[in-house]
């Protein structure tokens, strides 16, 4: 670090970091992470995310297109900064444009890292394009290992769908292999040792994420969410954890190097641990609305200036006012907490 920024103060560092039109917020975080959801739509029904009949889909009028998305993913790489983007959904392997959409990301300069954050059905079939079309990662949702309560949980008999997914991304080399599972109440949470038992036995990298209050059907409960500690506890009864020493820095999950490692298992406390100090994200919805939190009531309309033949520095304009906006924190577990209208499955994880 040189002697000009660590004499700087945050003011200073604030207004440095707009004059050079970065993603930068009135407390200095700066947002270098892309997530575009590109669906709302889902082929699972996962009881924490949307009700059994689904939810009103976005029209498609409303969806940007392939070329939109692909310009505005240009201009926060190259006007705004950006480093990494990941896609989600809903169900982001249902976009049909999904590999030349990273074809066409992974062309700009500097090439941004590319994830996916994805339930894996059918990635059995595609992972190889994806690898080649230019995808880096995957983040793959497996809440359980047993097949029935799969298919309770997420209202489809889907399970070896999925576990053909998973092997297919490792096979690929769409590394390291993540997983994501959410623990409920009498549902699952006595899986949690298993669950790592499996991931450390492939190479997976487990990650547990608290539930958060985003559902399609509003029926999130405090007293039911299974909290990072329960979780810590749990896990603790079979594996030595011990902290992991890399700095946790931006990312979201608390690591801990699992019987001494080299695998590591991530616990993500969003409800109890929150993290929004280090946030370095920024959304954009499958219909073209930058939000600056998974949380935010509020959202910035991007597709209407797009549609409206606004030139690039407009448009990363708005983004860059949509982003300073942004609020300290989420406040779930403040009684003034509003649960943002649009579900998960319209926002991407
Ligand atoms: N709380 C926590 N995680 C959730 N996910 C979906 N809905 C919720 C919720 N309400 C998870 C999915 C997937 C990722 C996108 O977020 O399981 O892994
Ligand atoms: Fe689909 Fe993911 Fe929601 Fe499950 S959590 S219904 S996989 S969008």
């Amino acid at each position: 670090m040189s002697s000009l920024q660590s004499t700087e103060s945050r003011d200073e560092r604030i207004s440095r970091l707009r004059a050079e039109g970065r993603l930068v917020d009135r407390f200095g975080r700066v947002a270098t992470d892309l997530r575009i959801s590109l669906t709302d739509k889902c082929n699972l029904r996962c009881t924490y995310c949307m009700p059994a009949e689904g939810l009103p889909w976005l029209p498609k009028a409303d969806l940007l297109t392939d070329a939109e998305l692909v310009r505005l993913a240009r201009i926060a790489v190259e006007t705004l900064g950006v480093e990494e983007i990941r896609f989600t959904g809903g169900e982001p392997l249902l976009r049909p444009g999904l590999p030349q959409i990273l074809q066409e990301i992974t062309a700009l300069t500097p090439r941004p890292q590319t994830a996916l954050t994805t339930n894996a059905l059918g990635l059995s079939k595609t992972a190889r394009a994806l690898k080649d079309a230019g995808l880096d990662r995957v983040n793959i949702s497996l809440d359980t290992l047993d097949s029935q309560r799969f298919h309770d949980l997420t209202r489809r008999d889907r399970f070896a769908d999925t576990i053909a997914g998973i092997e297919a991304a490792a096979e690929v080399g769409l590394t390291p292999v993540k997983i994501n599972s959410v623990l409920m109440r009498g549902v699952n949470d006595d899986e949690a040792p298993e669950l790592l038992r499996w991931c450390l036995e492939r190479g997976y990298e487990l990650r547990f994420i608290e539930q958060m209050p985003l559902d399609g059907g509003h029926v999130w409960d405090r007293q039911q969410m299974i909290t990072a500690e329960e979780i810590l506890h749990s896990l603790q009864e079979h594996f030595e954890l011990t902290p992991d020493p890399a700095h946790r820095g931006a990312a979201p999950a608390e690591t801990w190097l699992v019987n001494g490692g080299p695998i590591r298992v991530g616990v993500i406390g969003s409800v109890t641990r929150p993290f929004c100090g280090d946030c370095d994200r920024t959304r954009l919805t499958a219909d073209g609305q930058v939000r600056n939190c998974l949380f935010a009531v509020e959202e910035s309309d991007l597709r209407a200036p797009l549609r409206a033949g606004a030139s690039d520095e407009e448009i990363a304009q708005r983004w860059r006012t949509a982003m300073f906006g942004k609020r300290a924190g989420h406040g779930i577990d403040d009684p003034s907490f509003l649960q943002p209208s649009r579900p998960m499955s319209a926002i991407g994880g």
